[in-house]
């Protein structure tokens, strides 16, 4: 893949951390959308890299970097041991996930309902920032249940920066644990930006990073006015093309590729996964959305969906999938390749 080199502003714009979305094949599609933003991996429990197969659970292809692992857990030791693995793979960063909601996670008591102890996650924090260089970061809620305050979430970052973090990826909408699927979690919840905002205003020194219903340029651009950073979730899965229309926005004399090109790109990539034992479903399901809001994005959807997860599809229904699209659409594709 050509990259180009990321600059500061890239990092300014981060995909979110998605479980069984933000794998390494949707990340190595989202890098060839986007060179320079930072990409998260979904949260992946300290124990997990500790116990099981670390190898295939932190692996990944250079291009994507810059590239952040995002842990879940409570337990020092633990935290610890799977930061110092993160560091071997060359990760460019190190998150620790304080705002996930689901009753697993709850039951493992790490994830949201941790903005309650902010004494346990310093622990966590201290003793694995003293244990690698990569920086430790934080991805928390504005609060959780009825601890739905600006000094509440104030308390919860004071102890981690007195702790020594310095950049936090704020969710902007509360958690409400127990009784509330991690999917109303996501939407329920009001979003609250102006408690963001606050918190930027009265800690200029801390990198703030906004998470939670971004979903297009101009909204960007007035969150960049005031933070450090955008976090992108669902908009980004859904509309992979708006990665493509961030770059743009960032380096206006990029020129940005079709999303004819951008399947071009993709396909000696799934070639080599294939022939190393990968199915194309995995793949190809990351790119469904990918003419989502064009003409022909239904049956380019239809087309994969229906045929990607047969044994033994390989390239050729992708290339397929592009032709099952209206003529008029091929046509148009036709002149934008030449
Ligand atoms: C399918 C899915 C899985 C998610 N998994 C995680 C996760 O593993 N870790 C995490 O911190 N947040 C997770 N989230 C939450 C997102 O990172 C993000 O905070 C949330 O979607 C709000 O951002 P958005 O409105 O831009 O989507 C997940 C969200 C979705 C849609």
């Amino acid at each position: 893949m050509n990259l180009m080199p990321v600059t500061t502003d890239h990092r300014k714009i981060s995909i979110a951390p998605m479980m069984d979305w933000t794998d390494r094949h949707c990340r190595y599609f989202m890098r060839s959308l986007s060179p320079g933003c930072m990409l998260y991996t979904e949260m992946i429990t300290a124990a997990a890299i500790v116990r099981g197969d670390a190898v295939k659970l932190l692996r990944y292809d250079e291009s994507e970097h810059p590239i952040a692992l995002q842990l879940g857990g409570n337990d020092p030791a633990m935290m610890t041991r799977a930061a110092r693995r993160a560091e071997e793979f060359a990760y460019d960063e190190i998150n620790i996930n304080i705002g996930c909601p689901s009753d697993r996670v709850i039951s493992g008591q790490f994830g949201a309902c941790l903005m309650r102890t902010p004494a346990i996650v310093a622990a966590c924090f201290r003793s694995m920032r003293d244990a690698v260089d990569v920086p430790v970061t934080i991805k928390n809620r504005i609060g959780i249940d009825d601890h739905d305050s600006y000094e509440f979430l104030e308390n919860f970052v004071e102890t981690l920066s007195a702790a020594g973090c310095s950049k936090f990826v704020v969710h902007a909408r509360i958690a409400i644990l127990g009784g509330m699927s991690p999917k109303d979690n996501r939407s329920v919840p009001p979003l609250d930006y102006e408690r963001v905002f606050r918190l930027k205003r009265e800690h200029p020194e801390l990198e703030i990073v906004l998470n939670g219903g971004v979903q297009d340029i101009e909204q960007i651009d007035e969150l960049l006015q005031q933070l450090d950073g955008v976090m992108i979730g669902r908009q980004a899965y859904q509309h992979p093309y708006f990665l493509v229309e961030i770059e743009h926005y960032l380096r206006p004399e990029w020129q940005m590729p079709d999303r004819h090109a951008i399947v071009a790109q993709m396909i000696p990539y799934i070639e080599e996964q294939l022939a190393q034992g990968e199915r194309l479903h995995r793949i190809t399901r990351h790119m469904l959305g990918l003419f989502a809001g064009q003409p022909g994005a239904r049956a380019w959807r239809r087309y994969l969906s229906e045929n990607d997860h047969q044994d033994g599809a390989g390239v050729e229904v992708v290339l397929a999938a592009l032709e099952a699209m209206p003529v008029a659409v091929q046509a148009a594709i036709a002149r934008t390749a030449r």
